[in-house]
């Protein structure tokens, strides 16, 4: 075990003794070295901002500013006896107080009292006081006295993570900076920087899953880095960082993905057995998955890729490998498999089972599709998958237009006369397109000359809005011809029953439960899993795909 002093080394021995040397806050440092170069200094500064991300660390290079025996400057010398005693702190004149254990109002008086005398080394008497917020009311009102009417030798630098509660009477005396968090790359890239001047070996994941775990505090990303050198005997991997953190590393979880997409199903195994050996549990690695998935189906459906994002080939070569429907049901066994966990006969079993059961539902369409070859990168273009990746106009628009039918029309369609010809007449309409969709929806009512009447459940009103295109459509399809579609109010439910879409719901619900119970109540099937033996794909009747 390490302990937390040793755990705290990494963030002292590393604590920013310049501005120049600080990670971010610019604004900050561009404002004080403003000030302090045109000696516009102000008597109280306040610092906020979340933990570790410089406060304290500011208000220490400020007093050097202040007290640099060179003169006030935004360079101090870091080598003279006050630079030097400041950085050790035992600089007579700078007093750090903690609030949030100093809170009481007698402290905060002598505290007070003592400022009125000179400087005993320093051009100024500095006074850091953190956690501010943390201050009693009569504590506070000690300190307003002193703030409304600073001697000329004292500055106030006041530090919080919670600034609504500093009193506004304090506040409006003072210059107040607001600290921001840092970004994972700040993050990483500090954590690079130490580890090289450490001489310590490390992997870019790792440091990334340390950057995220740390949100935005530099002090929590080295505390970790601290405990990750001494678990990773040091150097510091993302196996480690991952099993240290308890979260599951992006790379393993792609992995799996992958694994998938390549119907590969012992690697599909074998990666979960991995993450189950590392200590993961099966209910953070399906959250992950799912999470992954929901990444893919944004990609897919809603938004091109963006190549400047972590992971943008992997996440772009999986929405090419897996279908849009195969991403939709991962995702859905994916949450299902979370809440069956506790029914699972144990973790590795649910987790293991609920991998399968994707493996198990990929339809023929994928698996009859060409594949990258391995390695292949995603942007030399092969094209992996008959879904193309996200192309939103490709989504909202529909896929058929007018001039289109009219060619594939010269296979003429005869004008329906019943339902069963309306059924089929669906089925033969390109899947995808809005206007098909109302179509897929209706229900057939009947003919009158050219004229086709049918109705749509109340629940897909909206679909009407394709009336037109639709039209276009069957127009193109069956010559001239007028379209009355009616919504049907009452019999909803017997309604929808009849119409292409409810019929499909049904055959796919049938045969997804046909396929799961095949899978789950198998013997054999079962016996072989058991044994390491994997599911050949397409031994499961698939959930049909439109
Ligand atoms: N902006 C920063 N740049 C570089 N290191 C930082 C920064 N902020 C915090 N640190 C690291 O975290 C440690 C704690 O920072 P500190 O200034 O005490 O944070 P707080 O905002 O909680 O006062 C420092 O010793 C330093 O190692
Ligand atoms: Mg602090
Ligand atoms: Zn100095």
């Amino acid at each position: 075990m390490i302990t937390i002093s040793e755990a705290l080394a990494l963030a002292r021995k590393w604590r920013p003794k310049r501005f120049e040397d600080l990670l971010g806050q610019e604004h900050v440092v561009r404002a004080l070295t403003h000030a302090l170069s045109s000696g516009r200094l102000h008597h109280a500064y306040l610092f906020t901002g979340t933990r570790g991300v410089g406060k304290t660390t500011l208000a220490r290079i400020l007093a050097k500013c202040l007290n640099c025996e060179h003169g006030v400057t935004a360079t101090p010398c870091g080598e003279c006896q006050a630079c030097q005693d400041i950085d050790a702190g035992r600089f007579s004149d700078l007093l750090e107080v903690d609030a949030a254990t100093n809170t009481r109002v007698e402290e905060m008086r002598e505290l007070l009292d003592n400022a009125h005398y000179l400087p005993v080394s320093g051009r100024f008497k500095v006074y850091i006081i953190d956690e501010v917020h943390m201050l009693s009311r009569n504590a506070f009102n000690a300190m307003l006295k002193t703030l409304e009417e600073p001697p000329a030798h004292m500055k106030f630098i006041l530090a919080t993570t919670d600034p609504q509660k500093v009193p506004v009477t304090v506040l409006s005396r003072c210059l107040q900076f607001g600290l921001k968090p840092m970004t994972v790359d700040q993050l990483v890239s500090r954590l690079q920087f130490i580890l090289d001047a450490e001489q310590v070996n490390s992997e870019a994941q790792a440091l990334r899953l340390i950057a995220k775990a740390a949100r935005g505090s530099v002090r929590d990303s080295l505390s970790v880095l601290d405990q990750a050198i001494a678990f990773g005997g040091g150097a510091v991997n993302a196996q480690g960082v991952a099993e240290l953190l308890g979260v599951v590393s992006d790379e393993a979880v792609i992995a799996l993905a992958q694994a998938l997409a390549d119907q590969d199903g012992p690697r599909l195994v074998q990666g979960v057995e991995g993450l189950m050996n590392a200590g993961q549990s099966a209910d953070m690695v399906l959250q992950d998955f799912a999470a992954l998935m929901q990444k893919l189906a944004f990609i897919q459906l809603a938004a091109p890729a963006n190549p400047e994002r972590e992971y943008a080939a992997e996440l772009l070569q999986l929405t090419q490998a897996m279908s849009i429907a195969h991403v939709q049901l991962c995702y859905q066994i994916a949450l299902g498999g979370r809440r069956d966990l506790t029914q699972a006969p144990d973790e590795l079993a649910g987790l293991t089972m609920s991998f399968l059961r994707m493996l198990a539902f990929i339809s023929e369409q994928d698996k009859s599709s060409s594949r990258a070859p391995k390695n292949s990168s995603p942007h030399s273009g092969t094209p992996v998958k008959s879904l193309q990746p996200a192309n939103p106009t490709k989504v909202s628009t529909p896929v058929v237009s007018v001039p289109q039918i009219v060619e594939r029309s010269q296979a003429s369609h005869p004008m329906p006369n019943a339902s069963d010809d309306w059924v089929k007449l669906v089925d033969t309409l390109p899947s995808g397109g809005a206007p098909v969709e109302l179509a897929r929806h209706c229900v057939w009512q009947g003919r009158t000359g050219q004229k086709l009447h049918l109705s749509l459940p109340q629940a897909n009103k909206v679909l009407l809005a394709m009336t037109d295109r639709l039209l276009a459509l069957l127009v193109s399809l069956l010559g001239p011809l007028q379209l009355d579609i009616q919504l049907d109010h009452d019999s909803a439910d017997r309604v929808a029953e009849q119409s292409v879409a409810a019929r499909d719901q049904a055959a796919s619900k049938a045969r997804l439960s046909e396929a799961e119970l095949a899978i789950e109540n198998d013997p054999v099937v079962q016996a072989l899993l058991a044994a390491g033996g994997r599911i050949v794909p397409g031994s499961i009747k698939p959930v049909k795909q439109h």
